[in-house]
């Protein structure tokens, strides 16, 4: 099927705008996920004729998608987030990530990432580079496939698992279809949990494995700091503990005054942000789109870089 037919609605989109509108309309802000461009397309709306709008995507599709909006404010890098880095210090006046998979790729069969659709278990978002899952699961240790689904799917039964697909793979092969896996854990996992099909937590440890979701995260964090310029705000909305978790470390590290151990008499660091706030959706963005249920957006605002002697 043709990729225009997958579409995704933006997840807290009127919040996303408050957060970055607050920094005028002049600047050049991120989007970090362009995925659809929800967020992008809203965005520009409101952006001032000399403003600028870089996206990154690692989904080519999304990226087909990013090139179709002729707009000389706007440019999408086919790359990981984790190379926003490389944009100039202290340029942007906000940066956006809304994490995780687009409903365009978590509907699309052929994309590998559901367990409700049956189709290639690939889930990679780039499925040009690195392995599929498929071929992962077909040349990984039980003690690595048990760490991966315990570590990242907070799985209680990630060693049955673990022996299942071995099992599996020494009697009829390496399993090649999302059916063929979910139906495997789903005979592992020996106890249900309400309303949650038995392969969910198998099928987002392997996705966020394979694309390396959480180290990427850490990596455009991090690089934030450096790329948003004075009073500009990072907005990050998260889809599930473990991203939130390091979202919510990462903004209380440094929304204080850090001390250096080593050297206990040099002043400490200044704080380089200022968390704004977590916000949820409303029950009325639930009800009109259940995958919004569980988003959390964080916000904070950059401090002054002068303050810490870093290049403005
Ligand atoms: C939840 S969707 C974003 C939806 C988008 N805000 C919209 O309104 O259409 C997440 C997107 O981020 C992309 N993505 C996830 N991790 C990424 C990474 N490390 N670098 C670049 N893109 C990433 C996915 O390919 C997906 O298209």
């Amino acid at each position: 099927m043709e990729h225009t037919e997958w579409t995704h609605t933006p997840v807290l989109l009127d919040e996303v705008l408050e957060a970055l509108q607050a920094q005028g309309s002049r600047g050049t802000f991120v989007d970090a996920t362009f995925g659809r461009g929800g967020h992008s397309r809203a965005v520009l709306a409101q952006l001032a004729p000399e403003g600028r709008l870089i996206a990154f995507d690692k989904d080519p599709e999304a990226v087909a998608q990013a090139q179709r909006i002729d707009d000389a404010r706007f440019s999408i890098r086919h790359e990981s987030f984790a190379h926003i880095g490389d944009l100039p210090s202290a340029s942007a006046s906000g940066v956006l990530m809304d994490l995780g998979v687009s409903s365009a790729q978590i509907d699309n069969p052929a994309r590998g990432f559901s367990f409700r659709f049956d189709g290639p278990l690939d889930m990679r978002m780039d499925p040009a580079r690195g392995l599929s899952v498929a071929q992962w699961l077909a040349q990984a240790s039980v003690r690595q496939m048990a760490e991966v689904i315990r570590d990242y799917g907070e799985e209680r039964f990630a060693f049955q698992i673990a022996k299942a697909i071995d099992a599996r793979r020494q009697v009829r092969g390496p399993i090649s279809t999302t059916a063929e896996l979910a139906q495997l854990v789903a005979g592992a996992v020996k106890t249900r949990e309400p309303g949650k099909d038995p392969a969910t937590r198998t099928f987002q440890a392997l996705r966020i494995f394979i694309n390396a979701e959480l180290e990427d995260l850490q990596q455009a964090l991090a690089a934030s700091l450096r790329v948003l310029r004075s009073g500009g705000r990072l907005a990050v909305i998260s889809f599930h503990s473990l991203e939130d978790r390091i979202v919510k470390q990462f903004i209380a590290r440094h929304s204080r005054e850090t001390v250096d151990r080593r050297a206990p008499f040099a002043p400490p660091k200044p704080m380089a942000l200022c968390a704004l706030g977590r916000v949820r959706p409303s029950a009325a963005e639930v009800a009109a789109n259940p995958r919004a249920r569980s988003a959390i957006l964080r916000v904070a605002q950059r401090t002054s870089h002068l303050l810490e002697g870093a290049p403005a």
